[in-house]
């Protein structure tokens, strides 16, 4: 077996997963990091899968194997609830909410010593730019910074009884085992998100990482047992593609986990809710978007143009809540498709994500770059003006081009599906009234933006959107602090914010007669 150590330089890196690759080796990282290799993690304690199988975990730009993780099955995913459900008698009930808090200060603070590690292995797995993987760590870690807050304004209600002899006492309790299913477009945040508001609340954890991604996931877990998080806290179970809907099952049918968290596109998201029913089980689901970013005439330009570029080819366009269609107002529609021409081929470079000065990564897999690639086909066909890019990226099989679309119509698929590519649909509209029916005529609803100086105008569109987050004047608005969310089929509840307690905590009742 080879190793790629992590501290080497990050070109002498690339050469040598590209020389493993021609040797057709496997390797695995070796870093301080995983001590006990990459295994996935239950109770405390570094375990193989109890049948012995692996997957392979492989680089996006390269093509590379990375490392070998266990692929875990059902009994596995069941060993990790038995786990957290002990460990959630001691952790919810004899730790104080500041103890918590101090635990995951310490884990916020790790994360940032280790920052540049841990963006390498989001890279290496991932394939986004080293800048945002590292941009990825701090955004993730942010979220145990807050939540370490949050641990300790938990705060219940005592209301006035409506007789002269009782008290009612409203506690926030934990709601127990939370079981996580979490994407691969943010290998760690997506984690750190939920684990955060789970453990501050007193709730404990076993996830199921996304197959391309579980690396990160296990740096969080090495990262959990430095930090000093009991074992049976935090549980991670990796598993591969074939075991992953079984293990999903299991967790929204077992008596032992009491919330489902999860991540993902819609379709899966209804299969957890359906699943998790028999139970009346708590589901949480962040699920698919389909953005609209609208810019009006008062809009200014240039800052629009700049919020298209940083919402719609973030993470290379894979993001729940990139820009999906781009509506544009008549009166601006050729100098905002000038401006925005201009951006994308100034400022974007495809390739390897740890080379430096890359602003794009390759797609997540090959099959993302033909879903891609067949949308903008079946645009092409239909009348749509493709101004820059197009096609695939010489790259490798997993890039795709920068791509911009103009003169979008109702019937294009592009104009209804969530692309999740860096492709940006241009459509031409004429009023405020035309343009919020056309942007609510989805099933969608996570994220909106839009781009004017007409305060009355702003005030309007971001209640008339049917989103449950709007960016006015912004392009990226995602943080510790805000709550993120859906309505529609987008998903239910919220994460980040103090709202992202809500997901973890059941009010009890309390009332004390006889006084
Ligand atoms: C997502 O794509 O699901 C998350 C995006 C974010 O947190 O900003």
């Amino acid at each position: 077996m080879r190793y790629l150590k992590f501290g080497t330089s990050l070109t002498r890196r690339c050469q040598e997963q590209r020389r493993l690759l021609d040797l057709g080796s496997r390797s695995c990282f070796h870093s301080d990091i995983f001590p006990s290799g990459t295994k996935a993690f239950i109770n405390g304690a570094w375990v193989e899968s109890h049948s012995g199988a692996s997957f392979a975990v492989t680089n996006p730009a390269t093509g590379a194997t990375l490392a070998s993780v266990p692929n875990c099955d059902v009994k596995d995913a069941e060993a990790a609830v038995v786990s957290a459900r002990k460990a959630f008698q001691t952790w919810g009930f004899d730790t104080t909410a500041k103890e918590r808090a101090a635990l995951l200060q310490k884990w916020f603070n790790i994360l940032m010593k280790r920052q540049d590690e841990l963006a390498q292995i989001l890279t290496a797995e991932q394939g986004k730019p080293l800048a945002e993987a590292k941009g990825e760590i701090a955004y993730g870690a942010g979220f145990f910074d807050w939540f370490a807050g949050e641990a300790r304004r938990t705060y219940g209600q005592i209301v006035p009884a409506p007789v002269a002899n009782r008290q009612h006492f409203h506690y926030r309790e934990p709601s127990g085992v939370v079981a996580m299913i979490t994407p691969w477009n943010f290998p760690t945040a997506m984690i750190t998100r939920k684990t955060g508001a789970a453990l501050a609340a007193g709730c404990t954890v076993v996830v199921k990482p996304a197959e391309d991604t579980p690396l990160s996931a296990l740096a969080l877990a090495s990262t959990a047992k430095e930090a000093g998080i009991p074992d049976g806290v935090f549980n991670v179970v990796t598993a591969a593609r074939q075991n992953t809907a079984a293990v999903g099952k299991l967790w929204c049918e077992s008596p032992d986990v009491d919330v489902i968290s999860f991540t993902g596109s819609t379709a899966v998201g209804k299969i957890l809710l359906h699943q998790s029913a028999d139970r009346v089980k708590r589901v949480c689901l962040e699920l698919g978007g389909n953005a609209p970013l609208i810019v009006f005439p008062s809009a200014d330009l240039d800052k629009a143009v700049a919020g298209t570029m940083a919402s719609k080819f973030r993470g290379s366009g894979q993001t729940c809540v990139c820009v999906n269609r781009i509506f544009v107002h008549s009166s601006v529609y050729d100098a905002y498709l000038d401006k925005l021409k201009s951006a994308i081929v100034k400022d974007l470079k495809v390739g390897d994500g740890s080379q430096a000065g890359i602003t794009q990564g390759p797609l997540i897999n090959e099959l993302a770059v033909k879903k891609v690639s067949g949308l903008v086909e079946d645009a092409r066909k239909k009348g749509a003006k493709v101004i820059v890019g197009g096609a695939r990226h010489s790259a490798g099989p997993s890039f795709y081009e920068p791509t911009l679309l103009a003169d979008i119509k109702p019937q294009m698929d592009i104009a209804n599906t969530e692309i999740f590519g860096p492709v940006a649909a241009v459509v031409k509209f004429d009023s405020e009234e035309q343009v919020i029916k056309l942007a609510n005529n989805t099933r969608m609803g996570l994220a909106g933006y839009f781009f004017s100086q007409d305060v009355a105008q702003i005030f309007r569109v971001a209640r008339r959107l049917e989103v449950g987050m709007v960016g006015v004047n912004e392009g990226v608005m995602s943080s510790a602090e805000a709550a993120f969310g859906g309505v529609k089929e987008s998903g239910l509840g919220r994460e980040g914010a103090s709202q992202g307690m809500d997901e973890f905590t059941e009010w009890k009742y309390v009332c004390l007669g006889g006084l």
